[in-house]
C-alpha cells in the first residue's frame, strides 16, 4: 500500500493550476448516456482521479466508447446496450446513483445495486427515489438492487425535503427528455449544478434556474453531441488555499472561479490570511500563525462546504485561540479528529457528533496516520505540512478518488512530500 511521507515546516510558495471539478465531471459522465446520436461528446479539463476512472469503466461496461487523450475524453454513446450497472463497480462509488436518471431516460428502465462511496455517515437515496417516482418511475427494491422503469417519464413538480446535490442532478437527468415540464423546488444551488445545466443545454436540453432553488426543465425529444470544458474544482482549490494558509505560505492559484469560494475565502480572512482575487486567479498570503475563527458551519452552497470542513479543521489546530466547527450536512464527518489528536491537536467532539471545539496548540508533531475518507485524507496532509517532523499518511486510495497528484501540487509549491 502506498503512503505519503510528509516532512513539515516548509512554507508553500509559488503557483499551481487547478484542474476540472470531480463533482461536475461525475454527473456529466452520466449525462453522456443521454446522447443517442452519432455525434461525439468531447469533455475537456477532465481530472485523472480514481472516481473518474471508475465511472469511465462503468460507461464502457454499458457499451459507451470512451477514449482518453491527455486531459480530454472523447465519447460515443450511440452503442449503449445495457441498463444494468455492474454491482462491484456500483458499490465502489456513490456517484453511480446518477446513472439511474440517465439510464431511465435512455432505456425506460434501469437496474442498479445500492451505491457505495465515502464512509461519511448515512447517505440515503430516498430523495433521489422520490424525485424519480414523481416523474412516473415505478421503483422496486429487492435483495439490495433497485429496479426502476417507466416507458416515458412525465414532467412533474418535485419538492426536495433537503437541497440534495445528487438528487437535484438525478432529477435533471431523468426529466431532460420527459414529456412536459418539470419543476424542482428547494433544489441544490451548487456551481456543479449550473455546470450540468450548461452542458445539458449545449446538448439541446432546455433547463433554466440552476444556481437558484427553483429549476425548470422543459422536456425535449432528443439530445446531441457537444464539446464542453468542466469548471475548475473548488474543493481542490480550497484544499490548496488551506495548505498554503497552514504553512504561512504565499501561493497563487490559476484557473479558479473565485466566486465559487466566497464562504471559504471569508473564513480564511477571518483567520488572518490575505487573499486577493483577480479574474481566474487567487493569491493567498498567510501570516506565520493564524487566528482561531469563532464558528465554521457547513451548509449547502453558498454556505461553507462540508468537503472543506476537515481541511479547515486541520489548519485551525495550530491557530491562536479556540474555534468551533459545526457539521450540518453529514453525520459522522469527524473521522479525521482521532488522527489529528495523534498529531497533538486539542479537539473535543460534542456528544451529538456534529460539533467540534478546536483549541489551537503551539505545535503539531508528525505521526503515522490513516486517511479515513477523501477530504479527511487531504486534511491529514495539511496537518503534516504544518507539523514538526515526519508524518506518514496511509489510505491514499481515498485521496486518489478526488485529488489528481496532490503530492505533485504540493511539491511544486516547495512542500516536502513523497509518495512511496
Ligand atoms: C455531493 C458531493 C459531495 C458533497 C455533498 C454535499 C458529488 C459527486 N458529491 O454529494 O462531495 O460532500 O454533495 O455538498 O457531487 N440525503 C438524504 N437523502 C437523499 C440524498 C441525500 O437524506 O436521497 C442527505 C445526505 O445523507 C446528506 C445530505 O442530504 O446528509 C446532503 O447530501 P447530498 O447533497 O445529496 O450529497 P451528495 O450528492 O451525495
Amino acid at each position: 500500500m502506498e503512503k505519503y511521507i510528509v516532512h513539515g515546516g516548509k512554507r508553500l510558495e509559488g503557483s499551481v493550476r487547478i484542474g476540472g471539478a470531480k463533482n461536475s465531471i461525475l454527473p456529466v459522465l452520466a449525462a453522456v448516456l443521454l446522447n443517442k446520436s452519432d455525434d461525439e461528446i468531447v469533455l475537456k479539463n477532465v481530472p485523472y482521479i480514481s472516481d473518474v476512472i471508475k465511472m469511465v469503466e462503468i460507461l464502457r461496461s454499458l457499451g459507451v466508447n470512451v477514449t482518453w487523450s491527455g486531459k480530454n475524453l472523447t465519447i460515443y454513446s450511440r452503442g449503449v446496450n445495457n441498463y444494468s450497472v455492474n454491482e462491484v463497480l456500483m458499490r465502489e462509488m456513490r456517484s453511480t446513483i446518477f446513472l439511474m436518471g440517465a439510464l431511465l431516460t435512455r432505456f425506460g428502465q434501469v437496474c442498479i445495486s445500492y451505491p457505495g462511496g465515502c464512509a461519511i455517515g448515512q447517505r440515503p437515496i430516498d430523495l433521489h427515489l422520490k424525485g424519480l417516482t414523481a416523474l412516473g418511475a415505478q421503483i422496486r427494491e429487492q435483495h439490495g438492487y433497485i429496479y426502476a422503469s417507466s416507458p416515458r417519464l412525465t414532467g412533474g413538480n418535485i419538492h426536495l425535503d433537503y437541497p440534495s446535490v445528487g438528487a437535484t442532478e438525478n432529477v435533471m437527468l431523468a426529466s431532460i427528455c420527459a414529456r412536459g415540464i418539470t419543476m424542482i423546488y428547494n433544489a441544490a444551488k451548487e456551481p456543479e449544478i449550473v455546470d450540468l445545466q450548461n452542458i445539458l443545454n449545449k446538448m439541446g436540453g432546455r433547463v433554466r434556474g440552476a444556481g437558484t432553488d427553483q429549476i425548470r426543465i422543459d422536456g425535449v425529444s432528443q439530445l446531441h453531441g457537444v464539446e464542453y470544458t468542466v469548471i475548475p474544482d473548488r474543493v481542490v482549490a480550497g484544499t490548496i488555499l488551506m495548505a498554503a494558509a497552514a504553512t504561512g505560505g504565499d501561493v497563487q492559484l490559476e484557473n479558479v472561479i473565485p466566486g465559487h469560494l466566497e464562504a471559504v475565502i471569508a473564513k480564511l480572512r477571518e483567520a488572518g490570511v490575505q487573499i486577493r482575487a483577480e479574474n481566474d486567479r487567487l493569491h493567498i498570503l498567510a501570516p506565520e500563525r493564524l487566528r482561531a475563527v469563532e464558528f465554521v458551519r457547513t451548509l449547502p452552497y453558498p454556505g461553507f462546504p462540508t468537503d472543506l470542513q476537515a481541511p479547515m479543521m486541520a489548519l485551525l489546530c495550530k491557530a491562536r485561540g479556540t474555534s468551533m466547527i459545526i457539521e450540518n450536512v453529514f453525520d459522522s464527518r469527524f473521522k479525521h479528529v482521532g488522527e489529528l489528536l495523534r498529531m497533538g491537536a486539542n479537539i473535543q467532539v460534542a456528544t451529538d457528533a456534529r460539533t467540534a471545539v478546536v483549541k489551537g496548540v503551539a505545535q503539531l508533531t508528525g505521526a503515522a496516520v490513516t486517511a479515513p475518507d477523501l477530504r479527511a485524507g487531504a486534511a491529514l496532509v495539511i496537518a503534516g505540512l504544518s507539523a514538526e517532523g515526519k508524518t506518514t499518511v496511509d489510505g491514499l486510495n481515498h485521496i486518489d478518488r478526488g485529488y489528481e497528484n496532490l503530492d505533485g501540487y504540493i511539491s511544486q509549491l516547495g512542500g516536502n512530500i513523497e509518495r512511496i
